[in-house]
């Protein structure tokens, strides 16, 4: 049976090849002074910075920058941008690039005018924002987080080794997002792998957990089978507009709160793989790669008869004289073999993590109870361990 919930999505979404264009309907909508805010360089080198610059421009648009924002960005950056968003009193920010820059937009839109200190308010005691919100807009440069349709926003603390997330209310998802696939095609490799599989982890982690007929369900089988038929031809050719425009629109609704609800969700992979991204740095769809088998493989006994429709609606496996462990594993492997083809990161180890790290990343990662098995400490440690 679906829960009881409402249901809206405030995002309004400009998609395809001229999308950029749109601009300049939003723009007129909000005041003049605009907080541009992009990451190290992509969109200089692209010409997509140029471009921005001049339709700001041609809609008379007082400009401020924060250049620089880093992937998972950092709470000294945040207080930067705050800074400046307060000092100008700006009236919009334009995120340009990927997760980690809108993630970032939404954190100074909820922070510039806290009194408090938003570490502490937001990512330590998840309170929600009581002050003046500075609307978010953005352009998306990079495929992955949802980011572009969701309130949530990552922040990293380095000092005491900590990456949260705060899933925000609709008051803070982007106003607005441009999604132009063509900007992607520019997207390294390792990035877009990294970002493919961050899209599949977001809709496994909703979609393992519950045990009723849900349509919510049906609508992640069908986004996990356009996800691996379009990633299987993205790698061939990144520059495929039809694959690269499907996984852009798959990774919207992946994250955008629709396929969580009226059931409960999971999401135990993310906060471990937060918790190696706090003590790593890497790259967050890799840190998701690296230990989603040995998770999955923990889990299923769990959650035997879903993890048997998985093999089934998603991998295709003939089930046919096969006990439901033997069909479950199955779709297990035929996952773990896509991930190796498009190429991820299969281990801890490759993101930099050591044996000393294992109990501080155990002790870092949250427990969400919402899945098939709320893990102890120990078996957090155990899923790390194995996935080493
Ligand atoms: O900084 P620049 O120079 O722009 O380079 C970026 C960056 O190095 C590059 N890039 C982006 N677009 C490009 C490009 N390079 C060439 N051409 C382009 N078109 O890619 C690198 C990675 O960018 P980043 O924004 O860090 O990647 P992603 O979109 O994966 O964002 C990751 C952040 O989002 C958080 C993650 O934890 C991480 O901090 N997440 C946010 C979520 C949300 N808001 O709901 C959910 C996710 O689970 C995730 O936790
Ligand atoms: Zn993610």
């Amino acid at each position: 049976m679906l829960g009881n919930f409402s249901y809206c999505n405030p995002t309004k979404l400009h998609f395809g090849e001229e999308s950029l264009n749109y601009l300049n309907e939003e723009l007129p909508l909000y005041g003049n002074r605009v907080l541009l805010t992009y990451g190290g360089g992509s969109i200089k080198k692209s010409g997509l910075y140029d471009q921005v610059i001049d339709i700001l421009k041609a809609n008379g648009k007082e400009i401020f920058e924060v250049p620089g924002v880093m992937p998972n960005p950092t709470v000294e950056k945040l207080y930067e941008g705050c800074a400046i968003a307060r000092e100008n009193n700006v009236d919009l920010i334009l995120a340009v690039g990927g997760g980690s820059v809108v993630d970032y937009a939404k954190a100074v839109s909820v922070s510039a005018w806290s009194d408090e200190d938003p570490w502490e308010k937001y990512y330590l005691r998840m309170e929600d924002p009581d002050n003046r919100i500075i609307p978010v807009g953005s352009v998306l440069t990079m495929v992955g987080t949802g980011s572009e349709m969701n309130g949530g926003s990552v922040i990293t603390n380095h000092e005491s080794k900590q990456k949260i997330g705060h899933v925000f209310g609709e008051e803070v998802f982007p106003k607005f997002s441009i999604l132009n696939p063509r900007l992607t095609f520019s997207i390294p490799r390792y990035q877009m792998v990294a970002g493919i599989f961050d899209i599949m982890s977001h809709i496994l982690e909703q979609y393992f957990s519950g045990v009723d007929d849900n349509t919510s369900d049906y609508l992640s089988e069908g986004l996990m089978r356009s996800l691996v038929h379009s990633s299987r031809i993205a790698i061939a050719n990144p520059e495929d507009y039809e694959a690269r425009s499907n996984i852009m629109w798959t990774a919207a609704w992946a994250l955008n709160t629709l396929i969580a609800k009226g059931k409960s969700t999971d999401w135990m992979v993310h906060m471990i793989g937060q918790s190696i991204g706090a003590y790593t740095d890497a790259t967050h769809g890799m840190t998701l790669s690296a230990i989603s088998l040995a998770y999955y493989r923990h889990i299923m006994p769990f959650g035997l008869p879903k993890f048997v429709r998985f093999a089934k609606t998603v991998w295709d496996v003939d089930a046919t004289g096969k006990s439901d462990e033997a069909i479950a594993s199955e779709g297990l492997a035929r996952m773990e073999a896509w991930m190796r083809e498009i190429g991820l990161v299969m281990n801890i180890t490759e993101l930099g993590v050591t044996d000393d790290m294992i109990d501080g990343i155990a002790d870092g990662s949250f427990v969400m109870e919402g899945g098939y098995k709320a893990l102890d400490r120990d078996e957090v440690v155990e899923v790390l361990t194995a996935s080493r």
